[in-house]
């Protein structure tokens, strides 16, 4: 069967935190029915497709990516037939929906941590990674221990509350450790499999994959895990092949390998992603000190690695970090994105960050959101109370929203003409108006010098070439270039200047060209 999975190459996804977008129950927390109620209006910005966090069971110590039970939607969300209503209600509007797979750990609270602490030996004792001693640890991970009957002590991810999956180790040196074709292991990856085959059946269209990268252990060079997610993508080619593999793995030469479809470039790691937009002199602050010429040679390399695939998805922001709105403001915004909606790969709208919703400074932290808490905070859509969020009592909300009196919201930013909105609703009808814009067409940066504006790029598919010129700082520029823009399809901050292989810039700019 050939897999249809072609809707990707004109996607703009829209990320969606469910417990802050939209409640209709009035406890304080978004859920199932608030998303659908919604999904008319993102589809007016222009996204047709969605990603959603973790809705499943938990006990909410990381926001969901501890989950409990990955049968079971998280109540406080609504239930699985609400949700399977959520899949119809995007399906309907030719929308396509993302579910958000957390496969290298579960909550402790989950029953199979519960069944592999047990000292006798069970079906769920090789689940996760256990030492055979409770005074070994595993080495380089940190650890859960004395907490279990079992004598041992277990691996964990990220938060010590989220034990390790078990999918074996690419070189074993201590007895304990298994290997990838262990029995443990495989029964693990199938459970993931029977799990994806559950959601996929139900009518969601794929997942964006949870720390893809980390599943197999002492494995450097990913060549384990590779091999884990091409065996993923065989079943998935059989039983579902129009399914879609979005990865947070942030190497795409190898992702994209292991058969997922894209990968995210990822605020940590070396792609360079936060000189962009995060970090003390951002290339997009019109201060225009910043550099994005490291960025651009990573880029590069990864492209060229996985051979000009180009399925490198640069995300407006997260819910792991801060709001794109911290650092950068008002006409800085609009050519971010310009830039985001012009870059190959789908782009990733963050929630709110299409108003300029702001990072909330000095919240506590929420369900172990810490530092992050702060990009979490309800959606802002009207005047009413709670910002049309929720009708609950302010101090019941899931987090303080932002409560300056000048708050971007959805009604204020969509009667006014000029705002951000609706230049990201154009530059959304723009990239779909034309495929060297979209997911697949290549790309070839034409200017991206070291401490220098502007940035500039040729995007190409079939017979269109466009030149795209990114200027975000307050100063005219010039920059040497070989191709002669015939038409603009769009400008922001007004015209360029051609003539003699140059071409100058205005200060604050972003546009468009057909060569
Ligand atoms: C990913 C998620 C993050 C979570 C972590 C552990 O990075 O995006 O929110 O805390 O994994 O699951
Ligand atoms: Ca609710």
């Amino acid at each position: 069967m050939k897999s249809n999975t072609s809707w990707l190459d004109n996607a703009v996804f829209y990320e969606i935190y469910p417990q802050s977008f939209n409640d209709t129950n009035g406890d304080g927390i978004g859920d199932f029915n608030g998303i659908i109620e919604k999904l008319d209006y993102i589809k007016s910005l222009g996204c047709n497709a969605v990603w959603l966090n973790p809705c499943f069971e938990s006990p909410f110590g990381d926001a969901g990516y501890d989950v409990s039970d990955y049968y079971s939607a998280a109540p406080r969300y609504g239930t699985n037939e609400d949700l399977k209503r959520l899949f119809e209600e995007c399906h309907k509007r030719d929308m396509h929906i993302l579910l958000d797979l957390v496969p290298g750990h579960t909550s402790v609270e989950h029953n199979w941590f519960k069944e592999s602490m047990k000292s006798e030996k069970n079906t769920y004792s090789d689940r996760y990674i256990w030492t055979d001693s409770i005074w070994e640890e595993p080495q380089g991970m940190g650890c859960i221990r004395g907490i279990s009957d079992r004598d041992g002590s277990c691996a964990v991810n990220f938060f010590s509350h989220q034990p390790a999956l078990n999918y074996g180790f690419y070189k074993c040196d201590r007895p304990w450790q298994q290997p990838m074709d262990g029995e443990g292991p495989r029964a693990t990856l199938e459970e993931m499999k029977n799990i994806m085959r559950f959601w996929l059946s139900m009518g969601c269209d794929g997942f964006r994959v949870d720390m893809a990268g980390s599943l197999v252990k002492h494995d450097e060079d990913g060549k384990g895990t590779i091999k884990l997610w091409q065996n993923v993508r065989e079943f998935l080619d059989r039983e579902f092949p129009e399914a879609v593999m979005v990865s947070e793995w942030g190497e795409p030469d190898k992702s994209l390998q292991g058969g997922f479809h894209m990968d995210f470039l990822l605020h940590f790691g070396p792609s360079h992603y936060n000189d962009l937009f995060r970090c003390e002199e951002p290339f997009f602050s019109s201060r225009g000190k910043g550099n994005v010429s490291e960025f651009v040679s990573k880029y590069e390399e990864n492209y060229e690695k996985s051979e000009k695939k180009g399925l490198i998805c640069i995300p407006s922001g997260n819910h792991d970090m801060d709001r794109l709105a911290r650092s950068i403001k008002g006409d800085e915004l609009k050519i971010a994105f310009a830039f985001l909606l012009s870059m190959p790969g789908a782009p990733f709208i963050y929630y709110g960050d299409e108003i300029g919703m702001r990072y909330v400074e000095g919240l506590a932290s929420v369900e172990g959101g810490y530092g992050r808490t702060g990009s979490r905070s309800p959606m802002q859509w009207d005047n009413t109370v709670n910002a049309g969020f929720s009708s609950a009592p302010k101090e019941k909300l899931y987090i303080k929203q932002d409560e300056s009196a000048d708050r971007p919201t959805v009604q204020s930013q969509t009667a006014d003409e000029n705002s951000l909105w609706h230049e990201i609703q154009q530059l959304i009808r723009i990239r779909q108006a034309h495929k060297a814009l979209q997911s697949n067409g290549e790309i070839t940066f034409v200017y991206a010098e070291k401490n220098a504006y502007p940035l500039a790029y040729m995007r190409s598919a079939e017979n269109e070439k466009i030149l795209v010129i990114i200027n975000p700082a307050g100063r005219e520029v010039c920059f040497e270039c070989e191709y002669a823009p015939k038409e603009k399809i769009y400008s922001f901050g007004g015209e360029i200047n051609a003539a003699e292989g140059k071409i100058s810039v205005p200060p604050c700019f972003s546009g468009f060209y057909i060569i």
